[in-house]
């Protein structure tokens, strides 16, 4: 029983002290012009997840502790789902291209401007980076990849939206046998079938839409989006419609990713930093107006895992080719923190930790 107090006392020490997800927000400012800040924590081992408390302490403490911590399971039940049109988002085009750097433990492409909007909080678009596989668990399941898009606000809240990455189906379709291609035109065979038929796991997509928007399922404390108000749908839908014209086909790879990653092999060592060509990233921002988001309020995914992260996964899935991929596999290795459990739940660290004493503790007793 000697070593539960020390448990106790890593639980009860909770910080606040805000700061990967923060890279180029005021936890973590970016040096202009500096050289890119290689990060110390990782992945696997022992400066993996189940060692991020203790790399920083104690800055990193509520990494084992914080009981709202990221990524969790996206269930039905720990999140509220919100309809785009509760949001204003825009992000000007980069018609120059951006810088797009490796940190060790994510590249990321680095924002110029762009405008979040929900309730009476504004938020400024920081950076966008990429984990996989995916963080957040779609109803259990991981995805290929997720970007963050990172924001901040002018009194320091961050929100970040989480997109999905799944690999394009179109490639599935140009490597089908030759006996097996359709005989008809193209045409006859409209996008949305052939996904449906090669992959039946991505025609789930869009039934949240379909289904309507569910009454927030478990108001959790202190949320913040109690505070939206529904605008009418009649104007949503109308919303809806017109982006969803400008929204690539569901199946397609996205030109935004595609032109991002092709420069991911100029950067595949850690420290180093490129341009990317001119980004249409207007391409993502009315693929997320097509969707909702799911919201809850949790953390960032890094240390030091602060709190009070404004979550919105977008029901929307970005793709990119099965090449570009493997590309970026290349280059990311794995970089997803472990799931943590529902918010408002015990930390699953020290959940875990807790459990492990139990057994441990008979064990000298046994002995002596
Ligand atoms: C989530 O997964 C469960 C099974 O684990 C299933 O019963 C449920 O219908 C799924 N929900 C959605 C929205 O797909």
């Amino acid at each position: 029983m000697g070593r539960f107090p020390s448990v106790l006392l890593i639980v009860a020490s909770v910080t606040q002290v805000l700061s990967l997800c923060s890279h180029n927000t005021f936890l973590h400012p970016r040096a202009e012009g500096g050289a890119v800040e290689v990060k110390t924590f990782g992945y696997v081992g022992n400066i993996g997840p189940l060692f991020w408390a203790t790399l920083e302490v104690p800055a990193n403490s509520v990494c084992a502790t914080g009981t709202r911590q990221s990524p969790i399971d996206m269930r039905e039940g720990t999140f509220n789902m919100i309809p785009a049109s509760d949001l204003s988002i825009e992000i000007p085009d980069f018609p120059a291209g951006t810088e797009f750097e490796n940190l060790g433990t994510t590249v990321e492409i680095i924002g110029k401007g762009g405008e979040l909007k929900f309730g009476d909080k504004t938020f400024t678009f920081q950076q966008a980076h990429f984990h996989l596989p995916s963080e957040h668990l779609d109803n259990g399941t991981t995805r290929a990849m997720e970007m963050h898009a990172v924001w901040q606000s002018e009194n320091q809240e961050i929100a970040v939206i989480g997109t999905y990455i799944d690999i394009a189906i179109e490639g599935a379709a140009a490597v089908a046998p030759i006996a097996t291609a359709p005989t008809e035109p193209p045409a006859a065979a409209p996008p949305a079938e052939v996904g449906a038929a090669v992959a039946p796991a991505y025609a789930t997509e869009g039934v949240v839409e379909a289904v309507g928007l569910p009454a927030p399922v478990q108001v959790q404390e202190r949320s913040w989006l109690g505070r939206f108000r529904r605008r009418s749908e009649a104007k949503k839908q109308q919303q809806q419609k017109r982006q969803e014209v400008a929204a690539p086909p569901s199946t397609a790879a996205s030109a935004f990713l595609e032109t991002i990653f092709s420069k991911v092999g100029e950067i595949a060592t850690p420290g180093t930093v490129t341009e990317t060509p001119p980004l249409v990233i207007s391409e993502v921002v009315n693929l997320w107006k097509a969707g909702s988001f799911q919201g809850y309020s949790g953390s960032l995914t890094t240390p030091p895992c602060s709190e009070g992260v404004h979550w919105l996964v977008s029901t929307q899935t970005l793709r990119v080719s099965a090449a570009t991929f493997f590309k970026v596999r290349d280059v990311l290795g794995f970089n997803s923190r472990i799931t943590q459990n529902a918010p408002g739940k015990i930390n699953v660290m020290a959940e875990a930790a807790m459990k492990a004493l139990t057994l441990a503790v008979p064990l000298p007793a046994a002995a002596a």
